[in-house]
């Protein structure tokens, strides 16, 4: 059964509109975990477009489930992974001009640099998740550079049209399948929502959802609390046949 990360990057969003002290994402991480998220999600980038480091502080010292901080693999950042000590940090590739993250990261390409980050890391006792696309060439590189985990990118399934899905999310499937038979775990991401997160939920050995937008969209009409305790139940529980239609509320 998967579990739930809630990404609380967009609470962070709207404060920063404004500049201002609310919504705070740290009382509404709290909020997540009452509705049943087994993680916390947070991007610290380096514009800082969204949360903050006090965020990233505040989070570790008031969260009852885990921090997975996401975040480019910088010496930066890897500083402050190393003070914060998140139960996982999750390296993603980042450009300033991109309004969320697109596409996932090219390990196969940077192999050594990476190689060296995961290895500080995880010596430092944070295991490491690489964010990238369901690809041979991308997971074997994951293996080769000690990460524990990935994440594999769902954007691709989550914006194919009815047709084209089913073969998306049999690349999910079957990179899930290599990425265990590699001895990673696996976690997934992007662009999920109620209406179609259910076939991803099922896949075997499939760990943990990374899911942002479309809760923080629908805690809007619901809260929060409730909004995450639906996306939970979906999660938790999914229908395998995505040809059923999903069970969202
Ligand atoms: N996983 C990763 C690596 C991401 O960068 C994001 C978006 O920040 C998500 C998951 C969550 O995506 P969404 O907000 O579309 O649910």
């Amino acid at each position: 059964m998967a579990s739930l990360g809630v990404n609380i990057d967009h609470i962070a969003n709207v404060r920063q509109a404004r500049r201002a002290l609310e919504p705070d994402p740290v009382t509404y991480a709290l909020l997540a975990e009452l509705g049943g998220a087994d993680g916390i999600t947070v991007h610290l980038r380096e514009d800082r477009r969204h949360i903050q480091d006090r965020d990233v502080a505040m989070l570790r010292a008031t969260l009852r489930s885990r921090l997975n901080l996401e975040m480019a693999a910088t010496a930066e950042m890897e500083a402050i992974a190393l003070q914060i000590q998140p139960d996982l940090v999750t390296l993603v590739p980042e450009k300033r001009q991109e309004v969320t993250t697109e596409g996932g990261l090219d390990v196969a390409g940077q192999l050594e640099p990476l190689t060296g980050l995961v290895g500080r890391l995880q010596d430092a006792g944070i295991p490491v998740s690489l964010f990238v696309d369901a690809e041979r060439g991308q997971l074997e590189a994951c293996q080769r550079s000690g990460a524990r985990w990935v994440e594999l990118h769902t954007g691709a399934y989550a914006e194919a049209s009815a047709q084209a899905q089913p073969l998306e999310l049999a690349r999910l499937t079957e990179g899930t399948f290599m990425a265990r038979s590699l001895g990673l775990r696996v976690n997934a991401g992007h662009g999920l929502t109620y209406q179609n997160v259910e076939p991803v939920a099922a896949i075997e050995g499939m760990e943990e959802l990374n899911i942002g937008h479309t809760i923080v969209a629908r805690a809007l009409a619901v809260g929060l609390e409730t909004a995450v305790r639906q996306m939970k139940a979906l999660v938790q529980n999914p229908r395998r046949d995505p040809l059923f239609g999903s069970t969202a509320p």
